[in-house]
This record gives structure tokens, C-alpha cells and sequence, in this order.
């Protein structure tokens, strides 16, 4: 492919759907990406004329993007297995500021609820450094995007990492149909406004700028749509989803992701899982096995959960001996101080759930911390409970995923406030994240569900689950986006 070579579908994200990694020879070598926005555009068809453009994460992404021609992957002799990929190699500094600074102090924080108001956010000087780079980092977007597309080309830019992007490439490529989509839950008005007035109605704007703006689930639409109404003075019609603002008319739509049920399932089927598998039966024995899989980071409330199942062995004392619990917390985002302590904290609790109830011949939790993908499909094939009780979410696919790989059927214990909800309602057992005693009660009715009642609804929510896979929701994203640019 040449470097100059015009696009007519772009992707845009923070993490592409590849890394780099030196061998022990020095050599550069080409790994898939981690992440469920990665997994889902995955499913895109490879095409000549479609291109993913992604930020450089490592020293070793920026020197595989700086030994290719433009930075195209594919053209520098780097199979990526997926479309054509161009990581941007972004100043580190920048990039560190964007990243940890404002999309994960500040965004991530905001959309989940996640500040302790008595103490975060202070918006200083170092916020403003911090703000700078995004803008920074966003332009870096703007004009990869601009130089790669062709004249009316569909465009499609994730998350809460790329909220001014679409504003600065329409600045440069009008002619462009341009989408934004939200993997995250979007902040209530009141809440929102707890931003510089300055920064949240750029973060408005930006996203308006888009033809299309998507979210997982209605109440995240909904919150957008007040908070454009409130704080620009936006016409919102919520009958047709539109917002009119400065002459230009934005789209809202909601999408919710699922599940390429075949593709999990033939993964889930490989040897290293059976191992896995074998592993744990080892461990769980007869007894009953309750399983959290989560990235280890604030919005997930993983302590909550472990203080739940703590209460359970605690009042419920027939649980004792007679559950297992695993939790598999990865680790995330270690370069910012308030995830590094919230691993801790998980760690912390764990070992004193241990220290509590452990005895000879029972482990009542086994708390890991290294990544390892197959081990997390093994627990989601065997688990006969699982707990997925984020704080908020955007929609959170672990709640999907165990459905459609569960062997012999798994009552799940939903938070209220994860978007999956919206879409699995009462086949899980659906709780409110904070309140601890619902949720050991929660997994008290789980554990002791009858066989059939347990198999029946999770058939029904691997059902749901898989309602809407990957390809899907991109190609009805990208017909949505070219409807629109039509409008
Ligand atoms: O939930 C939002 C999101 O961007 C997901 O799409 C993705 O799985 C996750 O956050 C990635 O986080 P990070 O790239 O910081 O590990």
C-alpha cells in the first residue's frame, strides 16, 4: 500500500487492535491488542481500503511505526492479521499527560462517577498542562485522519481518549462522514458540570462536530442530550435523537455491543483452556464455583464485591467448605497512582478473606493478578456463579461473555448500573453495586438456584448476549453514519 494511498473507512482509537514487543534478540514482534473496543473492531473484513489508525503505547509501537513507511503497519513488513493499522508516534511526554492525565484521571473518573468530591478533581496548572497535550494528542488524530481519507470517506472515532477529534478533523475535512462512539457510560448533567465550563463545553462541541455519536445504552444517550441542552443551549428533539447546534445537525444512536458467540466458543475450546480447565477442577473439587473476572481499576468495585462475599461466608455459614470463589483482577492503568492503590486494596481484602476463613482443605478465594486469557475462559466455562457488579458501565462484556461459554448454565449477579443490564434484565440477578448485603444475599439466591432454573436463564442471556455481534454493530454503525451524512 502506498503511503499517500486515500481511505474510504477509517477507525480511530487510543489502543489498536495490535502491539509491539522485543524478543530476546532485540527483534520487533507484532502481538494482538488487548481491550473489548479492540476485539470488537477486530471483526472488521480486511479491505484495501479501509485503514485503523491507533496510538503508539510503548517505546517498542513507536519504533515499529517509525521503521514503516507513514507508519502503516502493513506496508513495512509487519503482518498485523487485521486492517491495516498506523500507530502515531505521539510524543511521550504528550501522550502520557493525554492518557493517564485527562482521558484516566479525568474522563474515565468523570463518566463513572468516580470523584471524591472532598478531594478530586482540583482543576490547576498541571491540569491545564495535561489538558493541553490532549488537545494535542487529539489534533495528532485530526491530522492523521485528515491526510489518510478520501473525499467523503466515513470515519469512525472511539472513546472518551478522542472527544475533540471529530471537531478538529471536520475543522480540516468537511467533505468527511464523521462518527464518534462512547464505550463508557456519559456523566449526568449535574455531574458534568463539575468540569471547567471551558473544557466541558469543548468536550460537548467536539463530540457535535460528529454526523452520528454513539452510546452503549439509552440512559448514557439520554444523559448527552441534557447535558447539550443544559450547558450549550442545544435544540434536542428526543423523539428522532437529534441534537441542532451552530447550523450543524448530530445524530444520537444507541448501539449496544455483543458477543461473536461462535468465535468465543471455538477460542474457548483450544487446549490451553482445557488446561486451565483441569486446573481448576482441581482446585474447586465439588464444590461450587464462584468466578469475577475484571480489569483491576476503580469503576469495577472489586472490593465491594469481596466485602459481599466476605458477608456471605460470614452470616451464612453454610457456605463455608462449600464455595470457591475466583477472582481474576488484571492489571490496568499501573502508571497512575489511584489504580496502583485500588489493586492494593483488592489485595488487601482478599488476603484478609483468606486470613478469615482458610483453612487446610479450603481455599475460599484465590485471588490472581497476572493476565492470562485462557485461565479467565476456563472460569467462565465452569463457573456456576458469576458477580459483575460495576460501580457504572459502559455495558461490561464479561456479563455476556460467561453466558455463552458456560457449560452447564450460570446465574449471574448483575449491577444495576452496568448498560448490560438495560439488555439482560431479570434472566441475571440484578443488584445495586453499593448496597453490600444485596449483593451477598444476591449470590446467596445464586448459589442455591435449582439446575434447571439456573441452565434456563442463562440460555436466555447467552441469547441476548449474542444478539448483536461485533460485525453487526459496526456495519449498522457505519450504514447509520452514512445515512446521516446523506441527511
Ligand atoms: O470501556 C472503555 C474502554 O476504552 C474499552 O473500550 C476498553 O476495553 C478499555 O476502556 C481500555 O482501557 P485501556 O486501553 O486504558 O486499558
Amino acid at each position: 500500500m502506498a503511503s499517500d494511498q486515500k481511505m474510504s473507512v477509517l477507525l480511530a482509537s487510543n489502543r489498536g487492535p495490535v502491539s509491539f514487543r522485543y524478543d530476546d534478540t532485540g527483534a520487533l514482534h507484532c502481538v494482538g491488542g488487548a481491550g473489548g473496543l479492540s476485539s470488537a473492531l477486530a471483526a472488521i473484513p480486511r479491505q484495501e481500503n479501509a485503514l485503523w489508525v491507533a496510538a503508539a503505547l510503548s517505546d517498542a509501537d513507536r519504533l515499529a511505526a517509525r521503521s514503516t513507511p507513514d507508519g502503516r503497519l502493513d506496508a513495512g513488513g509487519f503482518d498485523t492479521g487485521t486492517i491495516p493499522v498506523r500507530l502515531l508516534d505521539i510524543e511521550p511526554l504528550t501522550f502520557a499527560r493525554a492518557y493517564n492525565g485527562i482521558a484516566n484521571s479525568t474522563l474515565w473518573f468523570l463518566h463513572h462517577l468516580l470523584f471524591d468530591t472532598a478531594n478530586t478533581p482540583i482543576f490547576d496548572a498541571r491540569f491545564r498542562h495535561e489538558w493541553e497535550s490532549y488537545v494535542e494528542y487529539n489534533l495528532a488524530f485530526a491530522e492523521a485522519l485528515a491526510h489518510s481519507a478520501d473525499p467523503g470517506a466515513r470515519v469512525m472515532i472511539q472513546d472518551y481518549h478522542l472527544s475533540l477529534a471529530p471537531r478538529l478533523l471536520r475543522e480540516r475535512r468537511p467533505d468527511l462522514a464523521i462518527s464518534h462512539f462512547s464505550h463508557t457510560p456519559w456523566a449526568p448533567a449535574d455531574y458534568f458540570r463539575l468540569l471547567p465550563d471551558d473544557v466541558a463545553v469543548d468536550l460537548l462541541e467536539g463530540l457535535l462536530a460528529a454526523n452520528n455519536t454513539g452510546f452503549l445504552a439509552p440512559r448514557w444517550a439520554q444523559a448527552f442530550l441534557t447535558c447539550c441542552e443544559g450547558i450549550l443551549g442545544a435544540v434536542v428533539d428526543r423523539d428522532r435523537g437529534t441534537v441542532d447546534y451552530a447550523g450543524h445537525r448530530t445524530f444520537v444512536g444507541v448501539h449496544p455491543l455483543g458477543i461473536d458467540a461462535d468465535n468465543l466458543r471455538a477460542r474457548a475450546d483450544q487446549p490451553d483452556v482445557w488446561a486451565r480447565m483441569a486446573g481448576l477442577r482441581d482446585l474447586v473439587g465439588d464444590r461450587r464455583l464462584l468466578v469475577r473476572v475484571d480489569r483491576a481499576e476503580l469503576s469495577k468495585n472489586i472490593v465491594r464485591g469481596l466485602i459481599a462475599y466476605r458477608e456471605l461466608l460470614r452470616h451464612r455459614p453454610q457456605w463455608r467448605g462449600r464455595v470457591v470463589h475466583v477472582a481474576l483482577a488484571y492489571p490496568s492503568r499501573h502508571d497512575i497512582p489511584e489504580y496502583r492503590e485500588y489493586a492494593a486494596a483488592v489485595q488487601r481484602v482478599a488476603e484478609e478473606i483468606v486470613e478469615e476463613f482458610g483453612s487446610p482443605d479450603w481455599d475460599p478465594l484465590v485471588l490472581a493478578v497476572d493476565d492470562d486469557y485462557a485461565r479467565s475462559l476456563a472460569a467462565y466455562r465452569m463457573a456456576d456463579v458469576a458477580i459483575v457488579n460495576p460501580v457504572r458501565d459502559g455495558m461490561n462484556l464479561v456479563a455476556k461473555e460467561i453466558p455463552v461459554l458456560s457449560d452447564d448454565g450460570c446465574a449471574v449477579v448483575l449491577s444495576r448500573e452496568a448498560g448490560a443490564a438495560v439488555e439482560l434484565g431479570d434472566a441475571a440477578l440484578l443488584v445495586n453495586p453499593f448496597d453490600i448485603e444485596a449483593t451477598a444475599d444476591a449470590m446467596h439466591t445464586a448459589l442455591t438456584m435449582d439446575d434447571d432454573e439456573r441452565r434456563t436463564r442463562s440460555a436466555r442471556l447467552a441469547a441476548t448476549a449474542s444478539a448483536c455481534p461485533p460485525k453487526r454493530w459496526l456495519t449498522d454503525q457505519l450504514d447509520a453514519l452514512a445515512a446521516a451524512a446523506r441527511a
